[in-house]
C-alpha cells in the first residue's frame, strides 16, 4: 500500500549522469566546455528557477543536464527534476552537505505518482544517486509516508471508506507489532463516543464510523507518551447542511488529517523513536439518510459536555472532541492533531501553509523551526481567549457552529478542540488543507502531505536530544 518509487534514491554512483545546478545568470562556460555553453545559450538556458535542459553527448546519448536554481537553490525544486528528467540515473552536481540531501529527499517525494486508476503500466522513471554520508532508508521512510498519506487522500471516497481506513490502520500495526482496537458501528454508544456515533451513523452498514486506536510499546511506562490524532471523515457531504456542488467536490480529502495521523504514526515507529505512541483515528462518512443527525440537535461527547449542533457541515470537530477526549485518558505528554478542518484555514493562508495551533511556545517553536528545516512549513495562528464566548450555546454547554460575529473560522474551531484537549502535557492542532490544487512538476494535482515531516523532524530532536 504505497506508490512510493522505491528506487528513487539509490547508493551506487557507476553510470549516473550529472545535473549541474546552475545559479541564475552564472557563467556557463564553467560547465566543462564550449559546447555546453553554445547549446545551453541556443536554448535560451539562463539558470533561472526550475529551468531544465539536458545536454546531448556527441553519440546522442544523454550527457547530463543543466538545473536552474535562480538566486539561490531551494532543495525541494528538485521534486520537479523527478517529475521531469528522463529515465536514467543522475547525480546532482553543484550542491553539498545538508541542501543535498534535502535536495534528494524533494527528489524522491517528486518521484510520487497516483496512477491506480489508469491501464497502462508505470513508464521508466529518473533515480537519483544519493549524496555520499546521507541515510537513505532513513528519507526513504519519510518519503514513503508522504506517499501514504498523498495515497489516501487521493483515492476516492467509494474505495477509501472507514473499512479501507482500518484495514490500514492493521497493516501500520501489524508491521511495528504494534495493538489496534476498533470501536464500530453501535458498539460507538456502548463505549461512550457519542459524537463519534452521531456524525457518522447515516453511512450505509459496510460504512458505519468507527474509532480506530493503535497503541506501540505502551508499556514502556518510562517513555513519555505521544498521541496521534486524526479527522478521518472519508466524505464530507455537509450533512442535512448539504454543501453545493463546488464545496463538495473535493471532499474526498476530508480523511486527509487520519492520513496524516497514520502515515506519521507509521513513520515514528519504523524510526523506532523513544517514545510510547497512540494513534487516534475517527473514521465516518458525514452522509445524508433519514438517521442523519440534525441541526437543533444536542449531541453528548465522551467528556460529558453536551453540544448543540447549530450546522451538521461542522462535523470534524464533533468526531475530534471523542478522539481528543480518548488521547487525554493515556495522560499523553505530547499531543499533535491533524484535520482538514475549516475551508477558513485556506481563506486565511491559502494551500500551501497550515496554521499551527498551541499555547505551549516552546512546542510552537520547535514545530516552526523544525518546519523551516526541512522546508516543511507552518504558521501559527492565536487560540484567542476573546472569541471563546463564540462558542457559546442557549441550549447546551458548546455549540459546533462559532457565532457570526466571531468570523475566524479556523480561530474558533482550533477553540472548540481545546475544550476536549487533554489537560496533561502539551497539545497542538494542525488545521491542513491536505491537498495541492496547483499543478506543477513534482507537485502533481491532489493528495498533499503537510506538516507531517515539520512533526517528524520535532519529534525526533524532542526525543532523541534526551529531554
Ligand atoms: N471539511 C470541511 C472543511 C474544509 C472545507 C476543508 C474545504 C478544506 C476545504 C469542514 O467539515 C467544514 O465543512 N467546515 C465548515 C464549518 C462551518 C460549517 C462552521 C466550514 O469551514 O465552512
Ligand atoms: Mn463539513
Ligand atoms: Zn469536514
Amino acid at each position: 500500500m504505497s506508490v512510493l518509487h522505491p528506487e528513487s534514491l539509490v547508493t551506487r554512483a557507476a553510470g549516473s549522469l550529472p545535473v549541474h545546478i546552475v545559479r541564475k545568470d552564472g557563467p556557463l562556460d564553467g560547465l566543462g566546455d564550449a559546447a555546453t555553453a553554445a547549446w545551453a545559450g541556443a536554448h535560451d538556458f539562463t539558470g533561472k528557477t526550475g529551468q531544465l535542459l539536458v545536454l546531448p553527448g556527441g553519440d546522442g546519448k544523454l550527457a547530463g543536464a543543466l538545473f536552474g536554481a535562480g538566486d539561490s537553490f531551494d532543495p525541494s525544486s528538485a521534486r520537479g527534476l523527478a517529475a521531469r528528467l528522463p529515465a536514467g540515473l543522475w547525480r546532482l552536481e553543484g550542491v553539498n552537505g545538508a541542501e543535498a540531501e534535502a535536495a534528494a529527499l524533494a527528489f524522491a517525494l517528486g518521484g510520487y505518482r497516483f496512477d491506480r486508476y489508469r491501464a497502462r503500466p508505470a513508464e521508466a522513471r529518473p533515480q537519483l544517486v544519493a549524496p555520499k554520508g546521507m541515510d537513505v532508508p532513513a528519507a526513504l521512510r519519510i518519503a514513503a509516508a508522504c506517499a501514504l498519506a498523498r495515497e489516501m487522500v487521493d483515492t476516492p471516497a467509494a474505495d477509501m471508506g472507514p473499512l479501507q481506513i482500518e484495514t490500514i490502520a492493521r497493516e501500520i500495526a501489524s508491521e511495528s507489532k504494534a495493538s489496534v482496537a476498533v470501536t464500530e458501528g453501535e458498539a460507538l454508544l456502548e463505549a461512550n463516543y457519542p459524537a463519534i456515533h452521531a456524525v457518522g451513523r447515516a453511512a450505509s452498514p459496510a460504512r458505519q464510523p468507527r474509532l480506530i486506536e493503535i497503541g506501540w510499546q505502551l508499556d514502556r511506562t518510562d517513555l513519555p507518551l505521544v498521541a496521534l490524532v486524526g479527522k478521518g471523515v472519508v466524505f464530507d457531504s455537509g450533512g442535512l447542511n448539504i454543501k453545493g456542488g463546488a464545496g463538495m467536490r473535493n471532499m474526498k480529502k476530508d480523511m486527509g488529517g487520519a492520513a496524516h495521523a497514520l502515515a506519521l504514526g507509521r513513520l515514528v515507529m519504523q524510526s523506532k523513536l523513544p517514545v510510547r505512541l497512540v494513534v487516534l483515528v475517527a473514521a465516518v462518512e458525514n452522509a445524508i439518510s433519514a438517521d442523519s443527525f440534525r441541526p437543533g440537535d444536542v449531541l453528548n461527547s465522551r467528556k460529558g459536555l453536551t453540544i448543540e449542533i447549530g450546522n451538521t457541515d461542522a462535523e470534524g470537530r464533533l468526531i475530534l472532541a471523542d478522539a481528543l477526549c480518548r488521547a487525554g485518558e493515556h495522560r499523553p505528554d505530547l499531543t499533535l492533531d491533524f484535520a482538514t478542518l475549516t475551508g477558513a484555514a485556506r481563506i486565511a493562508l491559502g494551500p500551501d501553509l497550515p496554521p499551527l495551533y498551541t499555547d505551549d511556545d516552546a512546542l510552537a517553536a520547535e514545530l516552526l523551526e523544525a518546519g523551516r528545516a526541512v522546508h516543511d512549513p507552518l504558521w501559527r495562528m492565536p487560540l484567542w481567549p476573546g472569541y471563546r464566548t463564540a462558542l457559546d450555546s442557549e441550549l447546551a454547554d458548546v455549540r459546533n457552529d462559532p457565532a457570526a460575529w466571531a468570523q475566524a473560522g479556523s480561530v474558533t474551531a482550533a477553540l472548540f478542540l481545546q475544550r476536549f484537549a487533554p489537560e496533561t502535557g502539551v497539545w497542538a492542532h494542525m488545521d491542513i488543507f491536505a491537498w495541492n490544487p496547483r499543478a506543477r512538476p513534482g507537485w502533481p494535482e491532489g493528495g498533499a502531505a503537510q506538516a507531517m515531516r515539520a512533526c517528524h523532524a520535532m519529534l525526533t530532536q524532542r526525543y532523541s536530544a534526551g529531554r
